[in-house]
């Protein structure tokens, strides 16, 4: 069925208290990091710091750079990944949405230059800056747009490159990030679905994470480490409640990268099993946006996906701004 078509008669009951909707579903994901790496050992050379610090305080290992390489070119290389692994052509897309906060240009915006670059002539094409909960955001947008029938093929990124806006000076936030680009391809599916997705912003808060233009990235680890640790639990307790779907029941949840410590926080919180939180913070650090998109291509490419597994995606950061989706494979 075409986008501009209006919904069909649908050929099965939907389950009691469900409708059946167009929704989106996880057509195809994609991701990519730059090839320069560096270790905690050649941060050592640069600040006052040592590898076991960094790997006790956070998890951390090593973090893709990515040099000269811009926010838009990452995007793309995650982008095409995602459009071949789903099979679906540039030209099928009604919509592209990213989540960046570190694009090199003030405008074009990061989506229109994905566009120009993969052929996307049909689609609209929007970022959003929400720094670490960007690709949330471009998520519940997308899911959105799918619902409300305005879009039947929706390409999300989360796209970011924090290492030009860190200090390299300042060990308390040099040894968290790293670059990188994530994708999936969302497209338009009768299913049995609910409103699963919830966003929320503390602006008022907002002064624990700041960047200013033409100024380094400024944190009050300690603040951000207490405001994920209460809020992420409470957002994925919200959206499984309006799902009706147990804790228990969730397969895995793909959480920020942002902290092993947090990761295993959250865990806690929510009782599950710490094996349910799969995480590849050792190797590529904090990505911002692309964190989560990263986490679930690996998800996806490894084989660990499976159709109808139940997943939960939570993501939080400088806003302060933090949020969850629930979704079926
Ligand atoms: N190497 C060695 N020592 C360090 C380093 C370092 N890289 N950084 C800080 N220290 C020292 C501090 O100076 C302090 O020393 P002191 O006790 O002599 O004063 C000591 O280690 C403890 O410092 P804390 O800041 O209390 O360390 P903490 O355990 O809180 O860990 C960290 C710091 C890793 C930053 C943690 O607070 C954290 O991860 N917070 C969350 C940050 C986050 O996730 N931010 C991204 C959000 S997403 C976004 O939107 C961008």
């Amino acid at each position: 069925m075409s986008f501009l078509e209006p919904a069909g008669v649908f050929d099965r009951e939907p389950a009691p208290g469900l409708k059946i909707i167009e929704s989106g579903k996880n057509a195809g994901t994609g991701s990519y990091v730059p090839e320069t790496i560096w270790k905690n050992e050649d941060l050592e050379k640069m600040v006052e710091t040592s590898d076991i610090w960094i790997r006790e305080r956070t998890g951390i290992g090593a973090r893709h750079i990515a040099g000269e390489e811009t926010v838009a070119q990452m995007a793309v290389k995650a982008a095409r990944r995602a459009l071949e692994n789903a099979g679906i052509c540039s030209t099928e897309l009604d919509l592209i949405l990213v989540g960046t906060s570190s694009s090199e240009s003030i405008f074009p915006n990061t989506a229109c230059l994905v566009q120009d670059e993969i052929g996307a002539f049909r689609a609209a094409c929007l970022d959003v800056s929400a720094a670490c909960t960007g690709f949330l955001a471009v998520y519940e947008l997308g899911q959105l747009y799918i619902r409300s029938g305005k879009a039947k093929n929706v390409l999300l990124i989360g796209a970011d490159a924090l290492s030009r806006l860190v200090d390299w000076h300042d060990r308390g936030t040099c040894i968290l990030f790293g670059d990188g680009a994530g994708a999936i391809v969302l497209t338009a599916e009768e299913q049995e679905t609910k409103a699963c997705e919830k966003i929320h912003s503390d602006g008022e808060k907002g002064v624990s994470l700041t960047c200013e233009k033409g100024t380094y990235l400024q944190m009050d680890g300690r603040a951000v480490f207490q405001f994920a640790l209460s809020r992420v639990p409470e957002v994925i307790r919200e959206v499984l409640k309006e799902a009706e779907v147990p804790v228990e029941e969730i397969d895995a949840f793909i959480l920020h990268q942002a902290n092993s410590r947090i990761i295993d926080g959250v865990a806690k919180r929510l009782k599950a099993p710490k094996e349910k939180f799969p995480r590849n913070i050792e190797a590529y650090g904090n990505t911002c946006a692309a964190s989560i998109p990263i986490l679930l291509d690996e998800w996806n490419r490894s084989g660990r996906a499976q159709k109808g597994q139940r997943i939960v995606l939570s993501g939080f950061g400088a806003g302060l701004i933090w949020g969850a989706a629930y979704l079926e494979w």
